[in-house]
């Protein structure tokens, strides 16, 4: 389900946005900076604080999480169904698995989480920028975005 180029996207990024699904039923997104790859069909996030997200899985399992490659803008959107892992080896699994992803530096994120979402992915399919149909390349792409964030940087680093 998961090939070697989303495995990649997802590994470098360091960051998804999952969408759920309120009880009222308008959309809920928020960052999560511990979306990682587990296994061939699977992602995973830690709970560190998102109680909304958390709420709505309990009782809609429905995800979607996007994972963009900001160098090239392309990247992927995976759906599938939500489980909620609270305790047990699974919890452990998790918690050493994200310590191993991510690192234990600055923070062992895996530690400080009480629950993680472990997501079945059931469908997966690639985001491509407009500006490719507009006939841009990914090299072109990237030296444009490689210059808009490093002025970025550079203004907010003086300011
Ligand atoms: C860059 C970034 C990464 C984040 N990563 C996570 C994460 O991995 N896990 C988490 O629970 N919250 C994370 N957060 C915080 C949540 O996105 C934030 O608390 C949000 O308001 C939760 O909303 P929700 O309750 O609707 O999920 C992150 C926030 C940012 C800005």
């Amino acid at each position: 389900m998961l090939s070697e180029d989303m495995k990649r996207v997802v590994r470098e990024q360091r960051l998804g946005f999952v969408a759920t699904v309120c009880p009222d039923g308008t959309p809920n997104l928020s960052p999560k900076g511990t979306l990682i790859i587990d296994g061939d069909d699977r992602l995973a996030f830690a709970d560190l604080a998102s109680p909304q997200t958390i709420a709505n899985l309990r009782v809609n399992p429905s995800v979607e999480t996007n994972v963009v490659d900001q160098r090239v803008r392309t990247g992927y959107r995976f759906k599938g169904t939500a489980t909620i892992v609270a305790d047990g080896p699974e919890l452990e699994r998790l918690v050493a698995l994200l310590n191993e992803v991510l690192g234990t530096e600055p923070v062992p994120w895996g530690d400080r989480a009480r629950v993680f979402v472990s997501i079945e992915v059931e469908s997966a399919s690639a985001l491509v920028s407009p500006s490719y149909a507009e006939g841009a390349s990914a090299d072109e792409l990237a030296s444009h975005w490689r210059g808009y964030w490093n002025a970025l940087w550079r203004r907010t680093s003086e300011s």
